[in-house]
């Protein structure tokens, strides 16, 4: 989602809306401006693509100098008209990125207090909450202060009050919020681009942090109402830059953006007390899920590997038979299904013709079915019975990162779920295992500190002819992801292996040319994947080895390592996927290759 906001003497439409057309790349399904007006507030809105909204404001243009905007990635609610931003409330008017975690407990709240609701969105609520908190709180600043410090999750919002005629209010939980100075006017954004055409001087929102723009003055405090000093900053991107988020490429930033994506995936999911999940789209209750006898899981590249680490965790925690297909293969070889499979459709597109041929043919043969998908009301999203969504946002480089994680995370949240209902699962352990998931967001920055290390890995082993990867049980579909990952980008031939697999043939590859990966953190195979590396180095091969933080055997043994956190058995193909991911991105940046957008690639394939 993109937020834009403006406060000035300028006409605010056009600058909204040009902030509003610079955020386009990220993807969007629906949006929309709203302006303060001597009478009151004006909204525009449309569902599908800002040229729908250009048309509405040539046919009903909208004045005023102070106004809000926004891009929509559905997240809560699908795409149309009524669930577009801005949202209003009586004289409160939002436009909100992020998620709201506790949305449905205040929705109800409201309600009982007699407001009406108009529209499926987390956004509502914090119109109707703002309107509410205005009736004692005796001004505008003070209702948008005690309503913010009630919500949960993340959040970056802009707000508007009718009867505060020269008042722009924007606050930052999670979500990124950037303000832009101009003379005597200022810009709100959530991304650099949409302002940049108007000024290089930005001072960065932190967490917890409100600004309340007043004619034309700026007041920074914390949400709770402590003045703040901030300091503006001068940037100098380029505007393709600042597209990408001062990254050379969105593969990398959107390998930088995992712990949030990861955060937004588990979102209001969690039930603690209870060892369980809530999966809001899941189709099945508890009794149909009892009724399971299989499961079968379908995807194509990269949305594949997630579904064999699924596999892992679905008969380890459920006791259920999962079988894992392609999906150009399934549909082919007359799959022996019938109304107690349960089959799974993962795929981050939602339109990958393959998986939507697969799934068609699952739910002719009776089964149950249910995707995982990044992408709201996507094809495959609408076919399938129930859908658990990746909350990744847009992913724009061509080769999967952000989504591929999501991926893992929802088949994490699915077990959790699956456990609980057929009852595999004990409360205890469904407790624990919610413990270990809230940890990665924090683990995954850690991990990422391994960029520049991994960088000068990269030159030392990008000469390479060809790269194994090695691991075993859960991490061998991520020894197979990193091999793709190189093979996609750096086009350098690749392959995953398990482990202990290799001897039967790949060793007859190993000698001092190729470089050898290794998955080896401190986990119940931990020995046998020991032995595995000492093979490969007895033979000449070169070991890149990633293992668990402090390892001093496999460090003394590989030629290099990589250490990552020590999480748990099922969450480490999380952590270990990033430095492959960084090891792929940057040979191919030494290689010179079109990162983003390799050769012969589609980000999504819709033909068979
Ligand atoms: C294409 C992309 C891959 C992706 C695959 C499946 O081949 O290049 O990165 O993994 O499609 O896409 P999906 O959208 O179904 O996950």
């Amino acid at each position: 989602c993109g937020i834009v906001g403006y406060i000035g003497e300028q006409e605010a439409t056009s600058i909204i809306f040009e902030g509003l057309r610079k955020l386009e790349y990220r993807g969007y399904d629906s949006a929309g401006i709203a302006t303060l007006q001597p009478d009151g507030i004006a909204v525009r809105r449309s569902e599908g693509k800002l040229l729908n909204l250009e048309k509405l404001l040539r046919e009903q243009p909208l004045a005023g100098s102070i106004g809000i905007g926004h891009t929509r990635w559905a997240t809560h609610g699908r795409p149309s008209e009524t669930n577009a931003h801005p949202h209003r409330a009586g004289s409160i008017v939002v436009v909100h990125n992020g998620i709201i975690e506790n949305y449905l407990g205040l929705k109800e709240q409201l309600q009982a207090a007699g407001h009406k609701f108009s529209s499926q969105t987390d956004t509502e609520v914090i119109a109707h909450l703002v309107e509410e908190r205005l009736k004692t709180a005796g001004s505008f600043e003070v209702a948008v202060r005690t309503a913010l410090q009630e919500l949960q999750g993340a959040f970056a919002v802009c707000i508007l009050c009718k009867d505060q005629p020269d008042t722009l209010i924007a606050a930052k939980v999670g979500s990124p919020m950037v303000v832009g100075l101009g003379q005597g006017e200022f810009f709100v954004a959530s991304d650099i681009p949409a302002i940049l055409a108007h000024t290089r001087e930005m001072v960065f929102m932190e967490d917890g942090e409100l600004a309340v723009f007043n004619g034309r003055s700026a007041c920074f405090s914390t949400i709770a109402g402590a003045p703040l000093e901030k300091k503006a900053r001068h940037i100098d991107w380029s505007p393709l830059m600042a597209e990408k988020g001062g990254y050379k490429h969105f593969m990398l930033k959107e390998i930088h953006e995992q712990p949030r994506a990861v955060r937004d995936t588990i979102a209001g999911r969690l039930q603690e007390q209870q060892g369980d999940v809530y999966l809001e789209d899941l189709g099945y209750a508890d009794a149909a899920l009892q009724t399971v006898q299989r499961m079968v899981i379908v995807a194509c590249g990269t949305s594949w590997h997630a579904a064999l680490t699924g596999k892992f965790l679905i008969e380890g925690h459920c006791r259920i038979p999962v079988e894992i297909d392609i999906a150009s293969e399934f549909r082919y070889r007359s799959p022996v299904i019938d109304e107690k499979t349960l089959v799974m459709v993962i795929s981050q597109s939602g339109e990958t013709a393959d998986t939507l041929a697969a799934l068609r043919e699952a739910k002719k043969l009776g089964a149950m079915n249910l995707a995982i998908c990044n992408v709201l009301d996507s094809s495959i999203a609408r076919d399938a019975a129930g859908v658990i969504y990746t909350h990744a946002g847009p992913e724009i480089g061509v080769a999967s990162t952000k989504a591929f994680v999501t991926q893992l995370t929802a088949l994490y949240l699915f077990t959790i779920r699956l456990g609980r209902a057929i009852g595999r699962l004990s409360v205890s352990e469904g407790q624990q295992m919610i413990a270990d998931l809230k940890k990665v967001p924090e683990l995954l920055e850690q991990t990422l500190k391994l960029n520049g290390q991994t960088e000068k890995i990269a030159r030392q082993y990008m000469n390479a002819r060809d790269f194994l990867y090695l691991g075993r049980g859960r991490n061998f579909p991520i020894a197979l992801e990193g091999a793709l990952k190189l093979k996609e980008i750096s086009y350098i031939h690749a392959e995953g292996y398990p482990a202990g697999e290799m001897k039967h043939g790949p060793i007859a590859l190993i000698d001092e040319h190729v470089p050898v990966v290794v998955l080896v953190p401190k986990n119940s195979t931990y020995e046998k994947t020991v032995s595995n590396m000492e093979e490969v180095i007895a033979r000449s091969g070169r070991v890149i080895a990633l293992c668990s933080e402090g390892d001093h055997e496999v460090q003394d043994k590989a030629e290099a390592t990589l250490e990552l956190p020590e999480l748990s058995d099922d969450l480490d193909p999380i952590l270990l996927s990033v430095p492959l991911q960084l090891l792929a991105y940057h040979i191919a940046v030494l290689k010179g290759t079109d990162v983003d957008q390799p050769r012969n690639l589609a980000k999504s394939v819709t033909v068979e």
